[in-house]
């Protein structure tokens, strides 16, 4: 009896190191395990090269920092409007891995034919594994109520896969 509580408190003690571990993890950089995108376990080297794609192809309208254009919310003289933030302060956690992926893709028309928008259709710049890198690094700098609300988004639209 006595062995199994000593063995229960060393898995109650080592549960508790993992959680502070993960606590102490810089914000914005969930681990790959916790992550799928499109149905697909997410890898660290997938976040890496995510991250990389990201800087070159998207940050020029959505920001270094994933911040979005200066007063995104505003519609711009044109008409169409400005790149949202990809953080938790926009709304791309609201959309499901397969409507990110298609976005990114076809552009913003891919979802609503015939909308209007600034947002290029990366298709012929990016291939498919580009983009689900893309996107699980974008993915992996929510917090953890975006990532568990659009994953149950994502769910509920058959886990894109
Ligand atoms: C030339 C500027 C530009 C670049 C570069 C760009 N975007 Fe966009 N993106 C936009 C604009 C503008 C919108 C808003 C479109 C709208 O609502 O009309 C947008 C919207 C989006 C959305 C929809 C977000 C939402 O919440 O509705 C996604 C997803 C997205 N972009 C992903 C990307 C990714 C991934 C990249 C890089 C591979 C990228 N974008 C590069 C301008 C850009």
């Amino acid at each position: 009896m006595m062995r199994y509580m000593i063995i229960l408190s060393a898995i109650a003690v080592s549960a508790l190191a993992a959680i502070a571990g993960l606590a102490q993890l810089p914000s914005g950089d969930v681990r790959a395990e916790s992550l799928t995108v499109l149905g697909q376990q997410v890898t660290s080297e997938q976040i890496a090269l995510g991250r990389q794609a990201y800087t070159q192809n998207c940050a020029s309208c959505h920001g270094a920092n994933l911040e979005g254009q200066p007063d995104w919310k505003r519609r711009l003289e044109n008409g169409r409007m400005p790149a949202p933030p990809h953080d938790e302060d926009g709304h791309t956690w609201h959309h499901s891995d397969q409507d990110l992926f298609t976005i990114t893709k076809l552009g913003v028309s891919g979802v609503v034919p015939g909308y209007e928008s600034d947002m290029p259709a990366f298709g012929e710049i990016l291939s498919d594994a580009d983009i689900a890198a893309v996107l699980a690094f974008i993915k992996s700098t929510w917090p953890e109520r975006q990532r568990e609300s659009q994953a149950r988004v994502t769910a509920k639209d058959g886990n894109g896969s």
